[in-house]
């Protein structure tokens, strides 16, 4: 058979009987029970009881394992517990019999699929949901297998809701016959225990019920909302709510009409309450005016904490600027402590090289997840301020802005998939480590894997040196490389415009939003480079805890790392390693093309482990990635030179 990835990370191979045992009956049971007869790999002819009961140690999703029993509290806690089982039966874990339970209650992926069926910042082809053309709204049987497939990935690593629009939102989705398509999408993910959500328009009553205004405060916009919501209700009767970007990159909002963000939020979650829906309200705010794009999220939000409803949870990006290759995390995570925050990480790698480069997003995601704000003393990781443990939380919930396509291996990259897989698991467990995480996802994606030179399968057997320490290795530094590569020392937003792909620091045509254009980002000059963000320059250091704030404001104590996030210093500056800012620099560009060219090599010798398909592409985007990240260097450091007057040292490469 073809290994064209689109099997993911479910390989049920060389299945051995099973039987199942279970007493009650329903498609959720039906599917637990079908994947355990696929892929059944303990011993063979082995009993399973998946058991229904009341557990105090396990919340809704969790569950519990023994070699020949799944318990859980309910339907979805015995699936999630049978993907585990299986997952663990492949890669050789023990099966321990500790409750398991999810960090998170909400792991929802947000997919910016636009009715056409384009995919916002997409790179593994159309949308899997929408599509254009006449029969555009015509559920056919291919699209319900895709969503079938889909369902199951995502539940198999936990993920329990989807966002089915993009959150710049076009209004018809809430129009009948895109919900008729909608209802078709949720009844084939529900068995799967995926809840539907969908992206709103704030003018969606101004737009498509024709009222004078969107006033979240207006008598009739309410009512609006309410029929609206009822009606959505009626096409998907366990619906999960709405996300919205409001008020946000010339989306329409509260501000509008000269009401908040709070305003306008609760509005939505009044009409969702009766319902249980919820309203992930995201703080992706900015506006050319202001002279720091990184502080805007937390001076609009700030003085909202405390006023929105229980049923609306404030979805923050990462990072303070926009899901750039390394930023420090978001000063909102911890700060507000009376309002619910999610965090919203990028899977699609907008700026991250899109489909062609490999990078392994878990590190970063660890990164920051693990960051310490201090909020609440020592400890106070973003992870635990947002997953209830430090502040309660109505609903607990983490975002994924999803990576897939309708491509045959629904990533575009066969490593984006391992993107995918690290959400999930990270949304279910957000204390995994990356080192794990990767080990599971290479377990099981080259699981049973036909190598191209023997034409031998292998089972888990003698890959621990030769092929999955090295391939997790590169995983493991691919996220360290690409910073190395496009923004090192806390360079950001240096990308080349509206693509986001390759460099482009010196882009800044007449008339453009300054916000939009790298030298706002960079500032680089020939006093040096970095954009100061310490008391005396934009004062964004301001906003974080101490000891943060002293330590991010003096350039002596800042970690390197994000040097000049914070920082605008001189070339001439000298750095822990004992060179100048711009040796420094130009070595972390060559370090970064070098780190490429280790993995070429690392994969170039995989291909003994490897069907010929999968090792082919990879190796074939390897080198993509390794021509660009050589124009990545060339291209920053030519550019950055004319302002440093400084040469590159002698012992790297020159640019070509
Ligand atoms: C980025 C991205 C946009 C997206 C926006 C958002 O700016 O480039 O395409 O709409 O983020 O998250 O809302």
């Amino acid at each position: 058979a073809q290994e064209n990835g689109h099997q993911l990370w479910l390989r049920y191979k060389n299945a051995k009987p099973v039987t199942v045992i279970c007493s009650k009956n329903s498609p959720t049971l039906s599917i637990a029970k079908q994947e355990l007869q696929n892929g059944w790999q303990g011993e063979p002819n082995a009993s399973i009881t998946l058991t229904i009961k009341k557990d105090k140690a396990l919340k809704d999703d969790g569950f519990r394992l023994s070699q020949n029993e799944v318990i859980a509290a309910t339907e979805k806690g015995v699936l999630y517990g049978v993907y585990e089982l299986l997952r663990r039966q492949r890669t050789g874990e023990a099966i321990t019999g500790e409750a398991e339970n999810p960090s998170y209650q909400i792991r929802i992926l947000n997919h910016w699929d636009n009715p056409n069926g384009s995919v916002e910042r997409g790179y593994a082809g159309h949308s899997i949901f929408w599509r254009s053309g006449p029969d555009s709204l015509t559920v056919t049987q291919n699209d319900k297998k895709i969503w079938t497939e889909y369902a199951r990935a995502n539940a198999s690593i936990g993920i329990n809701a989807s966002v089915l629009n993009n959150v710049n939102a076009s209004p018809k989705i809430i129009t009948p016959e895109y919900l008729n398509r909608v209802k078709a999408i949720a009844d084939v993910l529900r068995p799967y225990g995926i809840k539907t959500y969908l992206s709103i328009n704030f003018s969606s009553p101004a737009i498509l019920g024709k009222l004078k205004t969107s006033d979240p405060l207006d008598k009739a916009v309410i009512k609006w909302w309410q029929d609206k919501v009822k009606e959505i209700y009626s096409y998907v009767p366990d619906f999960g709510g709405f996300l919205v970007k409001a008020s946000s990159e010339g989306q329409p909002g509260p501000q509008d009409f000269g009401r908040t963000h709070a305003d306008g939020a609760n509005m939505l979650a009044d009409a969702l309450k009766p319902y249980n829906g919820i309203v992930m309200w995201r703080a992706f705010v900015y506006s050319p005016n202001d002279k720091d794009r990184a502080k805007q999220a937390y001076n609009e939000f700030m003085p909202l904490d405390g006023k929105f409803k229980d049923n609306v949870i404030i979805q923050v990006k990462n990072g303070p600027v926009d899901f750039q290759p390394r930023e420090p995390f978001s000063p909102l995570f911890g700060a507000m402590k009376q309002t619910s925050v999610m965090p919203e990480l990028q899977v699609t790698m907008e700026y991250l090289g899109h489909d062609k480069y490999l990078v392994f997003l878990s590190t970063m995601w660890e990164e920051v997840l693990q960051s310490d704000t201090y909020q609440q003393g020592e400890g106070s990781t973003v992870a635990r301020c947002t997953d209830g443990s430090i502040y309660s939380q109505k609903y607990t919930a983490m975002a994924g802005v999803s990576n897939v396509g309708l491509d045959t291996n629904w990533c575009g990259h066969l490593f984006n998939q391992a993107n995918w897989y690290a959400f999930g698991r990270l949304a279910w467990n957000v204390n995994l480590k990356s080192e794990q995480i990767a080990d599971e996802w290479l377990k099981l994606t080259f699981y049973g894997a036909q190598s191209s030179k023997s034409g031998e399968a292998n089972y888990n057997a003698g890959w621990n040196d030769n092929f999955l320490k090295p391939v997790k290795q590169m995983m493991l530094d691919s996220r360290e490389a690409a910073v190395n590569f496009m923004t090192p020392l806390g360079l950001h937003h240096i990308m080349s415009a509206n693509g986001h792909y390759g460099p482009g620091p010196w882009w800044a045509p007449k008339g453009m939003r300054a916000d939009w254009t790298p030298p706002y980002y960079h500032q680089a000059a020939e006093n040096g480079i970095g954009f100061d963000r310490t008391k005396t320059g934009s004062d964004a250091v301001e906003q974080y805890h101490e000891p943060l704030a002293s330590q991010f404001n003096d350039a002596a104590t800042c970690p390197e790392k994000y040097l000049l996030w914070f920082h605008h210093v001189p070339w001439d500056y000298k750095l822990k390693s004992g060179r100048t800012l711009w040796d420094e620099l130009c070595y972390k560009y060559d370090e970064g093309v070098n780190q490429v060219r280790s993995f070429q090599k690392v994969w170039d010798k995989a291909g003994v482990y490897v069907d010929s398909t999968r090792f082919l592409e990879v190796q074939r985007k390897l080198r993509i990635q390794c021509v660009n990240a050589g124009l990545w260097k060339d291209a920053c450091l030519l550019y950055f030179q004319q302002f440093s007057k400084m040469p590159i040292p002698y012992e790297l490469e020159r640019p070509v």
